[in-house]
């Protein structure tokens, strides 16, 4: 288990009972068992959650895991293509179609709310380097009246951060909330574009929840999969979404795979059930789980590129009748992503302070969870990009 201590507040400032938000509700108000992590006297989700880009691909899913809790929920989103019959047709969902800058519609959007789950963020590493005013002011300016908001409210705010904020540092190292440095490209560098602004609103909450009354809890998540990720180039959607969809795409039109610099860098990808599992087991208790940051994801699941690459091919073969020995296509970041790009050789989280803090941890393999991420892919896309048995062009 992580040192608790590490995410405490200073000694100074405990005994002031300024912190409501902060960790000093624990040393001030909750038992403490003998391993020193409190007891929780939490349970319930809470009644009403406002989920803040609830019609996207992590957003939907929470969605629809907190209707069948039980919660009311009010989704505020741009879009809510993602949600299906089944969750828009609930009668606790409330849907907002609008956008988190707008700042009365953010307002009434979050009367009532005891929680408010903050998703909204344009994630997609392509994007970083093109159009990084637009990132920037996505996922950092955008977001500030919102931490006010709560702030003023006394809303407990779960922002969804990114395992990015590790950036780029050490690869044989598990990444720790409580010790890692973040490490991060010059700005020359311009993927670090996202990563920066991340992490300055970490900052920014974690100062307005230790220094003042924000009740918070930051979430970094780390490559999460699963059904509805992304568009698919030149179907629904223009360049280069993450790394799933780029392959979904070659094998649903039975191309070659690109693989971006000899695709060794590794990623440990978690499939989204167990996301959705780790936000409730937060959002169940807030006693545990305000005034901390926790990684989310699966260690075990680490895998390169080129395997994943593989994988899918197996996978899809298997499945929809694909070349089993569809190859990959080399393509060079710089030609793929443009100027500006840089990558991530490889990123562990540490996943002990979430299990020791709520008792979770992620359980399912990435051999489980890939045949259900592929047959959603087909089931959406096969009609749009003809048919999946094209011949393969090498
Ligand atoms: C992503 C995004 O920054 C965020 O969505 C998020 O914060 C985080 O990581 C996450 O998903 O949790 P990254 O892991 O680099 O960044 O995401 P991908 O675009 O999926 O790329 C993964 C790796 O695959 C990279 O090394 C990339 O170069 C490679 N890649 C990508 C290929 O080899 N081929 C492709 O067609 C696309």
């Amino acid at each position: 288990m992580q040192a608790e201590a590490t995410l405490c507040l200073p000694a100074k400032a405990s005994g002031t009972g300024r912190f409501l938000g902060g960790v000093l509700v624990y040393k001030a108000d909750m038992m403490v068992s003998s391993a020193g992590v409190p007891r929780s006297t939490d349970g319930a989700l809470p009644e009403r959650i406002a989920v803040l880009g609830g019609g996207g691909f992590l957003g939907s899913h929470l969605t629809a895991a907190l209707l069948d809790q039980g919660a009311q929920v009010v989704v505020l989103d741009r879009s809510l293509g993602k949600l299906g019959r089944d969750t828009t047709d609930n009668p606790r969902l409330r849907c907002v179609a609008g956008s988190v800058d707008d700042g009365a519609l953010l307002e009434t959007s979050l009367d009532g709310c005891d929680a408010v789950v903050s998703m909204t963020a344009l994630c997609n590493p392509s994007l970083y380097n093109t159009v990084p005013q637009d990132v920037i002011r996505a996922n950092f300016l955008d977001l500030l009246p919102l931490v006010d908001l709560c702030s003023r409210k006394g809303c407990w705010l779960v922002h969804l951060s990114t395992c990015e904020v590790y950036g780029r540092g050490d690869p044989s190292a598990f990444l720790r909330e409580d010790s890692t440095p973040l490490v991060l490209g010059p700005v020359q560098s311009e993927r670090w574009s996202y990563a920066c602004a991340k992490q300055l609103l970490e900052r920014w909450i974690w100062a307005q929840g230790i220094h003042g009354t924000l009740p918070f809890t930051i979430v970094r998540p780390f490559n999460i999969i699963g059904p509805r990720m992304d568009y698919l180039p030149g179907i629904d959607g223009e360049g280069v979404p993450r790394v799933l969809a780029c392959f979904m795409a070659a094998l649903l039109r039975q191309e070659p795979l690109p693989l971006v610099d000899g695709g060794q860098q590794r990623r440990a990808f978690a499939s989204v059930r167990d996301f959705c599992d780790a936000m409730l087991a937060i959002l169940r208790t807030p006693g545990r789980c305000q005034g901390q940051i926790f990684n989310v994801g699966n260690a075990d699941n680490d895998i390169s590129i080129s395997e994943l690459a593989r994988h899918m091919v197996a996978v899809y073969a298997e499945r929809h009748g694909g070349d089993p020995t569809l190859p990959c296509r080399p393509v060079s970041a710089q030609s793929y992503y443009g100027t500006g790009y840089d990558d991530v050789a490889r990123r562990i989280p540490d996943l002990a302070y979430i299990e020791a803090r709520v008792g979770w941890r992620a359980r399912i393999s990435l051999a489980e969870m890939l045949p259900e991420i592929v047959d959603d892919y087909v089931a959406r896309y096969r009609n749009r990009v003809g048919s999946p048995q094209v011949a393969v062009t090498r």
